[in-house]
């Protein structure tokens, strides 16, 4: 029998998934690690917590499905985008990652305006300067940590640092190595401009890969900490949402999917490179070779249920364990209960900061008319909604820019809840399902190495072949109408309040 294995490195955990041929999962190992907050709105991790956990997985994989590593035809990695790894000559580590949802950077991105100009930066980059993405972080060693940056002999994304590790090599692929900044997105390389302008040394970042094509082999130290064979290859892979696309199959124009993870994505296919002008979603290069992507990403949607969870939903936590279900289970219950609107009550998802479609540190999160009425069936059925309208923010974007969505996936957590899809398929119009392989990221990447490997013709056929829909649930013309009016309010409440968050931001707390 042949196989194929993914790695998923997440913020929460690593995935490691053994899939047959056909895209059966035959065994699947999620091992988690702690995110570091030093300071208020920064985020790091430890890269060794993310190799040790690669280790761990691969080695349970291989042992607890029997099979014998050699029957393993190529490994594919996908991660968390934007991580910023430095190692030294002798592929040391040389501090913590600072993460993608790290907030530290507002005085390099001004500092990456002015010295290229937000035009510039837009054309060759595709995006605005970005505190989320990895070449501000770099700007911030540079600023605050010198003598690491002295040091520093190789720059990496989270995935590729497991890479060097797995295979000596040091490489990326053009979907991940795009949320670097450093790259010339239309022309699928590294920009020399940029990296003179930021003093970067071109041979500090590795050589970039379309997805599917070969970046390496498993070397022997390796292949003794994982279990893996020497020589087995590995594959560009993909950055976690770019490696969702293919694992859900979105592939070609007309094709999108939207994550309601921690972080929230909407995600599209384009066959040319269509760059936001304003700087309110983000152009990639897609892992499909020769295609692109736009993508947003708002920054408190999961992570708001999730908020509102641990704050305020104890009883339904207490019922949760009760019944024996998950309290997000009991939650969906209680927001069914609602009429669409939420009884009269806005919210809207600013914890963290935000990115899609309004870049802007300082905004933070509001429930908007609340009254003695509300209750926390309200509040729960609030936040679902806004998350959804903060959603289709970013596809008008698209819409927008000529990139019109057919057809919309929903993963992540909230994408297994029927409530919020159907929220999804009302404001956006249009048919929401779900996929049945649910490995996403994992799945893409074995896709990915299937490719690489020979096993599959072309990254589209494979996907045509393994990936189908589950449940189709269709937009309800009557709620659509309400959601609607709704949206209206919820856009004019950030433009009202855009001024506030400011002043806000300004007070001692
Ligand atoms: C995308 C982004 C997040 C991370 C999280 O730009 O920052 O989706 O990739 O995994």
């Amino acid at each position: 029998m042949r196989y194929l294995l993914g790695v998923d490195l997440g913020t929460s955990g690593t995935k490691t998934v053994l899939f047959d041929l056909v895209g059966n999962v035959i065994c699947s190992k999620t091992i988690e690690y702690p995110l570091y907050q030093p300071a208020n709105g920064w985020a790091e991790q430890d890269p060794s917590d993310w190799w040790n956990a690669t280790c761990d997985g691969i080695k349970y994989v291989i042992t607890t499905s029997g099979i014998e590593a050699s029957e393993i035809s190529g490994v594919g990695l996908s991660g968390q985008m934007h991580g910023l790894v430095m190692l030294d000559k002798n592929g040391m580590v040389l501090r913590n990652s600072i993460i993608w949802c790290d907030q530290r950077t507002a005085k390099e991105c001004q500092q990456m305006n002015s010295i290229m100009g937000e035009k510039r930066l837009l054309e060759i980059t595709a995006n605005p300067a970005l505190t989320g993405f990895t070449a501000s972080k770099i700007l911030w060693i540079q600023n605050n940590e010198p003598e690491v940056y002295e040091k520093c002999a190789h720059i990496l994304l989270p995935k590729d640092y497991i890479r060097y590790m797995l295979t000596g090599e040091f490489a990326t692929d053009v979907s991940d190595a795009s949320g670097m900044q450093l790259m010339d997105i239309p022309n699928r390389c590294w920009s020399d401009e940029i990296l003179s302008k930021f003093n970067i040394d071109k041979s500090m970042l590795g050589k970039i890969y379309e997805s599917p094509e070969v970046t390496g082999k498993i070397h022997s130290r390796a292949a003794e900490v994982t279990g893996l064979c020497v020589g087995t290859i590995v594959v560009g892979g993909a950055a976690d949402n770019s490696a969702a696309a293919i694992g859900t199959g979105v592939v070609r124009t007309g094709n999108a999917f939207t994550t309601i993870g921690t972080s929230g994505v909407v995600y599209a296919i384009s066959d040319d490179v269509s760059i936001d002008l304003k700087g309110r979603v983000h152009t990639l290069c897609s892992a499909v070779p020769g295609k692109w992507t736009l993508m947003s990403c708002t920054l408190g949607a999961g992570l708001s249920l999730k908020w509102l969870r641990d704050t305020c939903c104890s009883e339904e936590m207490i019922e949760a364990e009760r019944l024996g279900v998950d309290p997000y289970v009991v939650m969906d219950r209680l927001a069914e209960k609602v009429m669409p609107g939420a009884g009269g009550l806005v919210y809207l998802p600013y914890l963290m900061g935000e990115r899609s479609p309004h870049p802007d540190p300082d905004c933070r999160g509001v429930f908007f008319g609340l009254s003695a009425s509300h209750n926390r069936a309200n509040m729960i059925r609030a936040v679902m909604e806004g998350v959804a309208f903060s959603q289709l923010e970013c596809v008008d974007v698209f819409k927008e820019m000529q990139v019109n969505v057919e057809d919309m996936i929903a993963c992540g957590g909230g994408g297994r809840s029927t409530v919020w899809r159907q929220m999804l398929s009302d404001m956006y119009g249009c048919s929401v399902s779900t996929i049945k392989a649910d490995e996403g990221p994992a799945f893409g990447v074995a896709i990915l190495a299937g490719v690489g490997a020979g096993v599959y013709d072309s990254v589209e056929a494979a996907c045509d072949n393994l990936v189908s829909k589950n449940i189709i649930l269709k937009p309800n013309p009557s709620t659509r109408k309400v959601y609607e009016e709704y949206y209206e309010l919820y856009k004019k409440l950030y433009a009202d309040l855009q001024g506030s968050f400011k002043l806000l931001s300004k007070l001692p707390k």
